[in-house]
């Protein structure tokens, strides 16, 4: 997608040998940082910290960091030092499922190098790969996605299609595009007038330092919303749609994503507003069949809920606490969000509902009796 008209993508290999580009997003909307990545501990940090975040990215940022790995490695004792690095990777943030999707292709692929040389090849290329594949699936999600909006701008005779999402499952989440919102760009893309509540998100604000950024590069109308705003707008009918991205999503089609995802949920129910979930197969835990018991939900610290982070008056970046400093604070990451109230699911094959035995349709491949037997040693999140 487009900053400042330019195209971008979220990460890409520097020109320098070794060097892995991401944008910094902790300093959006107010400055487009470009950061170095070289180091295992780099690319980790990066993670855990959230200069890049959203499942798609961080899965991209893992396959780049596995390289990284073997650029770095000694010939001695190489394979335990690049199981030691993804197990780095792998505990930094629990929840995207894409972290530990990238990690198993990268490890797949290196246990048939025969040596440290072919290993640093294969990396380089399955990072490519799946960097690749991620903004394209994100495409085709929008493909799908672009016809449910057809159809509603098409009921509405052609008035503005409103729809709700919550945090960011934009082109920054992804490589490009995104999930959420490549439905959406291609339904601008294509003439159809679209207007987007965009959920600020607390704690972290995704929605109104990320979201509401990109949507306004592509000149897309949005209006940011405080987060419990969409249910008074659903019940005055404000709302025709509402479309989400997914951290992980179980086999049942329970789908874990940014807090609050939930609520929206049972807001959309409660007032006949289709909710939909956009994700790639990357996304999907085929191992998992109750998102609620087995997803692990990421706690992060609660400095980040009592300390808010903005452009100053005077034009420089300030934090300033806005709870009593002794007051515990509780910061859960994710939600899950039961099937049974997901109208649907927008995936980069087309459009299922969220059951198991119609998600299957669409990913015969999982079927139990298609799938290879997983060994003892492989990784499992
Ligand atoms: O904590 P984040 O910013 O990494 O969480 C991202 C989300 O939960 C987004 O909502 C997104 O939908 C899922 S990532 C594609």
């Amino acid at each position: 997608m487009r900053i400042d008209g330019q195209p971008f993508r979220t990460i890409w290999p520097g020109r320098e040998p070794g060097v892995t580009q991401i944008i910094d997003q902790r300093h959006l909307p107010h400055r487009l940082v470009i950061e170095d990545l070289v180091t295992v501990g780099d690319f980790a940090r990066a993670i855990s910290e959230m200069h890049v975040r959203g499942a798609g990215l961080i899965g991209a940022t893992a396959g780049y960091a596995m390289n990284a790995a073997a650029q770095a490695a000694r010939d001695s004792g190489w394979r335990e030092q690049l199981a030691t690095a993804a197990a780095t990777l792998l505990a930094t943030r629990p929840t995207a499922r894409n972290l530990a999707w990238a990690l198993e292709r990268q490890r797949t692929a290196t246990a048939k190098a025969a040596s440290l040389s072919a290993a640093r090849e294969v990396t380089a290329k399955v990072a490519r790969e799946i960097a690749d594949e991620d903004a394209d699936f994100c495409r085709r999600i929008g493909e799908h996605g672009l016809e449910l909006i057809r159809r509603l701008s098409q009921a509405k005779g052609g008035e503005p299609v409103n729809i709700l999402t919550h945090c960011n499952a934009g082109w920054l989440a992804f490589v490009d595009y995104g999930s959420a919102t490549a439905p959406i760009y291609a339904a601008h893309q294509a003439g159809i007038p679209v207007h987007v509540w965009v959920d600020e998100t607390r704690p972290w604000l995704q929605g109104s330092r990320l979201t509401a950024w990109e949507l306004g590069q592509e000149g897309v109308a949005h209006t940011l919303i405080p987060d419990n705003t969409g249910g008074h707008l659903m019940q005055h009918g404000l709302v025709d749609l509402v479309i989400v991205g997914a951290d992980r999503v179980a086999a049942s089609g329970d789908a874990a994503n940014k807090i609050g995802t939930y609520l929206k949920a049972l807001a959309a129910q409660d007032n006949g507003v289709p909710f939909y979930v956009a994700l790639p197969c990357s996304t999907f835990d085929w191992d998992i069949e109750d998102g609620l018991r087995e997803i692990p939900i990421e706690r992060r610290s609660e400095e980040e809920i009592k300390w808010i982070t903005g452009l100053s008056r005077s034009g420089g970046l300030d934090s300033v606490l806005i709870a009593p400093p002794s007051t515990p604070g509780a910061n859960y990451g994710f939600d899950v969000t039961p099937a049974r109230l997901i109208t649907g699911l927008i995936t980069e094959r087309g459009l299922t509902p969220a059951r198991r035995e119609e998600i299957l349709k669409l990913y015969p491949e999982q079927r139990a009796d298609n799938r290879p037997q997983k060994t003892t040693t492989q990784q499992k999140r």
